[in-house]
């Protein structure tokens, strides 16, 4: 597994660093607030855990997935597969997502969310590649901004392989070119 890796970009304590900073000024502006807590299926699963552990205050966590991508080339279509349980409606939100790329993915769950009454949505995302955007969408805590390239470990895969990496790296490109 780790032979198809071409280089490590953050390692497991540099997002344990990054992850204490992100939950301090999530802290700061939540901690009366009751948030929602939603993670992202499935790429946002671990990071989501590692900043659960550090918020240390009253919260609600539920989860949502939807998809867009195929391989290593998003489809442009969003697509709910898997609902949330609560209600957010008059709800502080915080969505947790793995990597905002493209946009769309966000851009459609902050719709949604907004949609069903959330009293605010934020989004918390550990990376972000503002290269490759093509919707308008800010992530309001991000761990790190990240060169168009395509990124695996820490949840996010390749056909589904690769989330198990205890960090993110490049993915070499004769994993997935042919
Ligand atoms: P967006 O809708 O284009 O912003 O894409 C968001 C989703 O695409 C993320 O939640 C990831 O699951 C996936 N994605 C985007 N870039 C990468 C990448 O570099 N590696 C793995 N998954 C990615
Ligand atoms: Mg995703």
């Amino acid at each position: 597994m780790n032979n198809d890796i071409e280089r490590v970009l953050y390692s497991q304590e540099e997002i344990n660093h990054r992850a204490d900073e992100l939950a301090a000024a999530i802290t700061e502006e939540y901690h009366d607030q009751n948030p929602l807590v939603i993670s992202v299926l499935t790429g946002a699963m671990i990071f989501t855990s590692d900043m659960l552990k550090r918020l240390n205050f009253k919260l609600n966590v539920d989860l949502v997935d939807v998809s867009s991508y195929d391989g290593t080339d998003s489809t442009g279509q969003v697509k709910l597969d898997f609902d949330l349980k609560s209600d957010v409606k008059g709800r502080s939100v915080i969505i947790m997502e793995d990597i905002i790329d493209t946009g769309r993915t966000l851009k459609y769950l902050v719709q949604l969310l907004k949609d069903r009454g959330a009293k605010s949505v934020a989004v918390c995302a550990l990376l972000d590649k503002p290269g490759r955007r093509e919707v308008s969408i800010e992530g309001d805590y991000v761990g790190f901004t990240t060169p168009n390239e395509f990124l695996v470990g820490y949840g996010l895969d390749y056909n589904n392989l690769y989330r198990n990496l205890p960090y993110v790296g490049v993915l070499k490109r004769s994993v997935y070119a042919n």
